[in-house]
């Protein structure tokens, strides 16, 4: 499935920055070698880091939601849309 379809970047894609170490959305851009662009895909792969963080250490996770979604969503307010 695309996630991103300006870069067209697939959740495998997505998935595969995530388990190479990507916490933030610019992260997964930059391992696949592009840059946001619209931006319509940051929710999803913000969905898709939440889901792997759940998974990998759920009190790290809670916490994250706790404080209101910590660095992730602060990385979606640093990005260019340009
Ligand atoms: S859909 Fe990913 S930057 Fe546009």
């Amino acid at each position: 499935m695309i996630v991103c379809s300006c870069n067209a970047l697939s959740h495998k894609d997505v998935e595969a920055a995530i388990d190479s170490g990507a916490s933030r959305p610019a992260e997964i851009y930059s391992a696949r070698r592009c840059k946001a662009q619209c931006g319509n895909c940051v929710p999803g792969m913000l969905c898709m880091l939440r889901s792997a963080l759940r998974d990998r250490d759920p009190a790290a996770a809670a916490a994250s939601e706790r404080a209101g979604g910590g660095c992730l969503l602060a990385d979606t307010d640093r990005m260019s849309m340009s």
